[in-house]
């Protein structure tokens, strides 16, 4: 399998969260259906990633094989190695199941389960340390949005998250632009021209010193092509539309033939 640490900017990353869905059978499945795909279809300029449930991850590894090119990751991980902390996986454990990327404030986490701004600086932290790649989510709320206080929120949750790092770790980071507006069954997909402005400000910041700049959001296999070409836009990280293996194969696709794929910086 790849190790994350050697993994250049110069790619599209094309992945999903599985979210709280699926047993090791359907894993299974969808693994070695995807590793079927990527076999026949050697992914030039593109960068994918799953990331199922912590009770599927070593099988889901283990179906990709230890050769493929997919990444797996997990959906939350705790900063320390181990010790008291009933419920919790750390990232040590995580990596010891086969995680090379750890997904980090998704607002989900946010919301649900008391994640801070605090939480995931010291996730990103320990997700550098282990050498695996942290995927962190970002997105403002609705009410954020109409207030017109996009740009600043979205860019004090980086902040505090990211500051600190040197150049190094920060180009081992991804970053998720999640608006919490277009996430799940009661969002609305984004506009390419609401995305131009958070984008641009993400781009100013971040654009090039980091593995990649991501939309989520809502992204199907109709919208996909167009976020894509969004200027700073590298990757996409899709929920609902990538559950069932042909979705995420048709998004897939797409990116591979977007020019994107081929020159893509960073
Ligand atoms: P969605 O989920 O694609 O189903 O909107 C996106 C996400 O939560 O990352």
């Amino acid at each position: 399998m790849p190790d994350p640490r050697a993994l250049g900017a110069a790619q599209l990353w094309i992945g999903t969260s599985w979210k709280m869905n699926k047993g090791l059978a359907e894993s299974r499945r969808y693994a070695r259906g995807l590793a079927d795909y990527v076999e026949a279809n050697p992914m030039t300029g593109v960068q994918p990633f799953i990331i199922p449930s912590f009770t599927a991850l070593a099988t889901t590894r283990h179906e990709l094989g230890d050769e493929s090119p997919v990444l797996v990751g997990v959906q939350n991980a705790h900063w320390e190695d181990h010790g008291a902390w009933t419920g919790e996986v750390s990232v040590a454990q995580a990596k010891d199941a086969g995680a090379q990327l750890v997904e980090i404030g998704h607002s989900e986490r946010r919301e649900h389960f008391g994640e801070t701004v605090e939480t995931t600086r010291l996730k990103v932290a320990a997700a550098l340390e282990h050498g695996l790649v942290p995927l962190l989510c970002i997105g403002e709320s609705a009410e954020t949005k109409r207030a017109g206080e996009s740009s600043r929120f979205i860019l004090d949750q980086a902040a505090g998250a990211l500051d600190g790092l040197t150049d190094e770790q920060l180009g081992r980071v991804l970053i998720a632009y999640e608006p919490i507006w277009a996430i799940g069954e009661n969002g609305r997909p984004a506009t390419v021209e609401e995305l131009r402005q958070p984008f641009a400000d993400l781009g100013r910041e971040y654009g090039g010193r980091t593995l990649g700049l991501l939309y989520g959001g809502s992204v199907n296999p109709d919208n996909a092509e167009d976020l894509l070409g969004i200027e700073h836009v590298t990757g996409l990280f899709i929920g609902r539309a990538a559950w069932q293996l042909p979705g995420y194969l048709r998004i897939l696709e797409m990116a591979a033939a977007h020019p994107k794929a081929s020159a893509v910086t960073g």
